[in-house]
């Protein structure tokens, strides 16, 4: 399978904060419909999550809105945070007054009751942080039990693929830049082995129930002939999606 990570332009030499205000138009206009957002992250989340009418939902790290969008669409009662409040903004938007949206940080006690939700939403967030202890024991807090946590992080292999001389089995900090749009951008990860990830899934109160490597969404090869001609599958390495159950 080949790997794709997104629009990467090569390691950037200084780490710098992840700073979305200064970039959120264009991350968010850019990966609206390219591939590896638009056709994959983000229909591979709702998949993942099923027949969600009714069920109360927090998405964590919801950027500009689009995943919110779309599980309202189906029926969903959701709510959104996001440390970016340019991002906050943008999903404002999109989502219009009457949206719950809020700015707030996946790394701080979060301003809802306990077993407020019956699912979390965290796509593509946590990589960003180096400690998932009090992150995971929020999310925990704030779902139902039997809840469930939906929630997708770069794949760790792609770390190992693109820096060959790294300890994979080290939880490392890297950064790639980017351009989204016109707009120059350092994204600064946090890489952890995959058994880093269920121990920290474990250790939180969550049972993970599925780990999904699944093919983009139907009409990508169509429209991304070139990215996906390699593999047969349609399947490519970039993210592991999960749904945890909090226990
Ligand atoms: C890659 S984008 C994903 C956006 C959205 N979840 C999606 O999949 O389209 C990452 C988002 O996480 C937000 N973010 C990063 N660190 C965060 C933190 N500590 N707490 C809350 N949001 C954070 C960023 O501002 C950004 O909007």
């Amino acid at each position: 399978m080949p790997a794709i990570s997104e629009s990467s332009a090569g390691a950037a030499d200084v780490a710098v904060e992840n700073d979305y205000d200064s970039f959120a138009e264009g991350y968010a206009a850019e990966t609206e419909t390219n591939l590896i957002n638009g056709y994959y992250a983000r229909p591979a989340v709702v998949d993942l999550a099923g027949d969600v009418t009714g069920r109360k939902m927090l998405d964590a790290g919801c950027g500009s809105g689009p995943i919110f969008e779309a599980l309202r669409d189906r029926g969903a009662i959701v709510t959104g945070f996001d440390a970016s409040a340019k991002m906050v903004e943008l999903a404002r938007h999109r989502l219009g007054a009457d949206a719950a949206l809020l700015v707030a940080d996946i790394g701080s006690p979060l301003p809802f009751s306990d077993g407020a939700f019956d699912d979390v939403i965290a796509s593509l967030v946590l990589h960003y942080l180096e400690d998932w202890t009090a992150p995971l024991a929020e999310l925990r807090r704030v779902l139902k039990p039997g809840g469930r946590l939906i929630m997708s992080v770069n794949h760790p292999l792609v770390f190992k693929l693109l820096h060959r001389d790294a300890d994979y089995f080290a939880t490392v900090k890297h950064s790639d830049e980017y351009t989204f749009n016109g707009q120059k951008a350092v994204l600064t990860y946090w890489h952890r082995p995959l058994h880093a990830m269920t121990d920290a899934f474990a250790m939180a109160g969550f049972r993970t129930t599925v780990i999904s490597e699944p093919p983009p969404a139907p009409g990508a090869r169509e429209l991304f002939p070139d990215a996906l001609a390699k593999s047969s599958s349609g399947a490519f390495l970039s993210f592991l999606f999960f749904v945890l159950e909090a226990v």
